[in-house]
Parts: structure tokens; C-alpha cells; sequence
């Protein structure tokens, strides 16, 4: 226990001296504070941030295209926060109900972006992983939010100074990289360009902080640490059972057992979506700096197989491993 918690006071002290040491200029500068924080996009990921920052106490704007998706996200949060209140409250079914209400008192629904965004000191966007639909959705934002509304995004691919471009809030802009599951995953990646204020910059480490979680700094790089990381494992992992030498199953339990990882490759693809590795992969492979044409990230032949057949793992109840009858969030095999 103890080294657990000296373990993670480290961690946050090591990450909070990265990130002075790396991306910081000289001068120290106040945070904003944060009240309100707009999440565009109700899918998994924007209805996890939905869910911390609520949690955490902020007022939050879920927003999205239609009343239907809003439905959707509204109900990957209660189901979350059912957990979350079970661990709470253990025998006391009325304290649970009372946790739930009252995180869900904070979160507001609306299809009207930009007037949410007016009355919000943060947005963070977690929409397609597209950069014309992120830079139309940001270049709309800019003339309604405040001046000092800093605006974020969560994309786990594209180049943050790329989306910040049609802006002209550049020294305003940066990333806030969430993982999956949002409630259950400790950490976030905060991703600098050369633009972005120290102010921002601190802002955005107190508010990830307040939301219970352990912010790390990057660089505006391909991929940040997680997925640079990540992903060649994967891909490493998927041409290690193209070439024969083991099976998926084998590679699964030797990385769990083995390694001490919670999900072997071939799980956690499914987990996270075949169909989003292959979007990343081919996006470095083709454009991503400094990774044109790298082996680490070429085409595998077996992702494409099974993305080709629209398995994309557990969203679509088929992927490596097949998941029928089981909810996309519920996580059993
Ligand atoms: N909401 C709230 N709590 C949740 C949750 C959710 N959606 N999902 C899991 N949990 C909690 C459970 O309540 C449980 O809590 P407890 O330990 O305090 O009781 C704990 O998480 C473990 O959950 P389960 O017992 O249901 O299942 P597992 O032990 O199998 O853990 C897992 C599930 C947390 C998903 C674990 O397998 C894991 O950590 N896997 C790796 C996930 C990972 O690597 N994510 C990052 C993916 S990369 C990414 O997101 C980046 C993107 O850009 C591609």
C-alpha cells in the first residue's frame, strides 16, 4: 500500500518536474479557473470526460449532433456511475442513488454547440477522428466561445498545431489525451504545440488533476508517449502471428502473465478498435512526422482482414475474439 502510494506521489512529482523541465518557459503564470467545460462528442471517450469532470464537481455541457447520441452517452455514464456508486456504497442502495443524481445534476445536454461553448471556460472535443470535421467544428467554436475559453482535443492520432490552425486562438489550444476506459484509466496526456501558453498549460494540469486523474506532458508528436509506444507493440504482436510463430491466444496470455499487462495486444485491439488502429497506423505510415514509410507501423495484413469485414472488435461484437451478446463497454471476452 504504502509503496503503491509513494509510488504514484513519484510519479506525480516526476511529472510534474517533466513538465516544467521540457515544456515549459521560465516564467511561472496563474491557472484559469474552470467552472464549466464543454465535451463535444457523446460516444465512449467524450461521455468518460463527461463523467470525470462531473465527478470531480465541474458543471458540465454534453453536446452532440442529436438527441439520440446525447441518449446514447447519457446511458454509457449512468451504467458507469453505477459501478462507481456499488464501490462507493456498498450495502446502501439509496446513498448509490444519491451519488448517481447528483453527479448526474451536473450534466447538461444540449445539440447547440456553440452556445455551449459560449458559456464554458474549457471545451475539450472528442468527436471523429477526422481533421477537416475537427477544424470546421473549432474554426465555428472560435467566434462564439470567450476570448479566454481555452478549447482542447482529444484525438489520439492527429496533429494538435494542425487542428489549432483554423483558429485564432492558437496559444489557446492544446490536447488532452484521455484513455479507455475514462473513469477507470489514472492518466492523461496533456500535448503542448510551441503555441500554447504556460497558462494553458497550467490550467489544463489543474484541471486533470481535479478530475482525479495523473497528467503527463508531450510534445505535439505522432502518437504522444502512449501510442507511440503502444501501437508498434501491436503491430509487432500482429506480425509476430502472421509469421507463425505463435498464436494469438499464446501471445495474449504470455503478455498478461509474462509482462504483467491487464490485456494482452490481441484484446486490448478490440478494446480499443480495429478499425482506430488501422486509422493511425495509416495515417503515420503516410504523413505522420518522422514515421513515413517506418516498418514499426506498415499495413499488417491480418488487421485489414478483419477490419475489411467490418470486425472491429468489441463495438461490433466481433474482432480477434468474438463478443456476441455482450455490451461494447461491458469488457468480457
Ligand atoms: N466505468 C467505471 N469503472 C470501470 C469501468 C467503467 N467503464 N471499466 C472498468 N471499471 C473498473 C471496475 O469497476 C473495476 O474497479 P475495481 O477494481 O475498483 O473493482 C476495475 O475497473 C476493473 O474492471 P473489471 O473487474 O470489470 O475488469 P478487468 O479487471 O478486466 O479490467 C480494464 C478492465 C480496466 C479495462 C483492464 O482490463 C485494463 O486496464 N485494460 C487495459 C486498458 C488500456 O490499456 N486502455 C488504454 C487503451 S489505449 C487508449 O485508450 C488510447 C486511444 O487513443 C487508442
Amino acid at each position: 500500500m504504502f509503496q503503491a502510494k509513494s509510488a504514484s506521489l513519484a510519479l506525480r512529482a516526476a511529472s510534474r518536474a517533466s513538465a516544467s523541465h521540457v515544456l515549459r518557459s521560465a516564467a511561472y503564470s496563474t491557472a484559469t479557473e474552470v467552472k464549466k467545460i464543454t465535451v463535444i462528442g457523446s460516444g465512449l471517450m467524450g461521455a468518460g470526460v463527461v463523467q470525470v469532470a462531473a465527478q470531480s464537481g465541474f458543471e458540465v455541457n454534453m453536446v452532440d449532433l442529436k438527441q439520440d447520441f446525447l441518449a446514447k452517452g447519457e446511458k454509457i455514464i449512468t451504467s458507469s456511475l453505477k459501478r462507481v456508486a456499488k464501490k462507493k456504497h456498498a450495502d446502501d442502495a439509496a446513498a448509490q442513488q444519491r451519488f448517481i443524481d447528483d453527479v448526474m445534476s451536473r450534466v447538461h445536454l444540449s445539440t447547440d454547440s456553440a452556445r455551449a461553448a459560449s458559456e464554458s471556460q474549457l471545451v475539450i472535443e472528442a468527436i471523429v477522428e477526422n481533421l477537416k470535421t475537427k477544424q470546421s467544428l473549432f474554426k465555428a467554436l472560435d467566434g462564439a466561445a470567450p476570448q479566454e475559453t481555452i478549447f482542447v482535443s482529444n484525438t489520439s492520432s492527429l496533429p494538435i498545431g494542425d487542428i489549432a490552425s483554423a483558429t485564432a486562438r492558437k496559444d489557446r489550444f492544446a490536447g488532452l489525451h484521455f484513455f479507455n476506459p475514462v473513469p477507470q484509466m489514472k492518466l492523461v496526456e496533456i500535448i503542448r504545440t510551441a503555441e500554447t501558453s504556460d497558462q494553458v498549460f497550467d490550467t489544463l494540469f489543474a484541471v486533470t488533476k481535479k478530475m482525479g486523474k495523473v497528467p503527463v506532458a508531450c510534445k505535439d508528436t505522432p502518437g504522444f508517449i502512449v501510442n507511440r509506444l503502444l501501437v508498434p507493440y501491436m503491430m509487432e504482436s500482429l506480425r509476430l502471428v502472421e509469421r507463425g510463430d505463435a498464436s494469438m491466444q499464446d501471445v495474449d496470455t504470455a503478455m498478461k502473465l509474462g509482462a504483467g499487462y491487464p490485456m494482452g495486444p490481441f484484446e486490448l485491439m478490440d478494446y480499443v478498435g480495429l478499425d482506430t488502429i488501422k486509422f493511425i497506423t495509416d495515417g503515420w505510415y503516410t504523413a505522420g512526422k518522422g514515421l513515413v514509410g517506418d516498418k514499426l507501423i506498415a499495413p499488417s495484413s491480418l488487421l485489414e482482414k478483419h477490419v475489411k469485414a467490418g470486425e472491429f472488435g468489441r463495438k461490433s461484437g466481433k474482432g480477434f475474439y468474438s463478443y456476441e451478446g455482450v455490451g461494447a463497454d461491458k469488457g468480457k471476452k
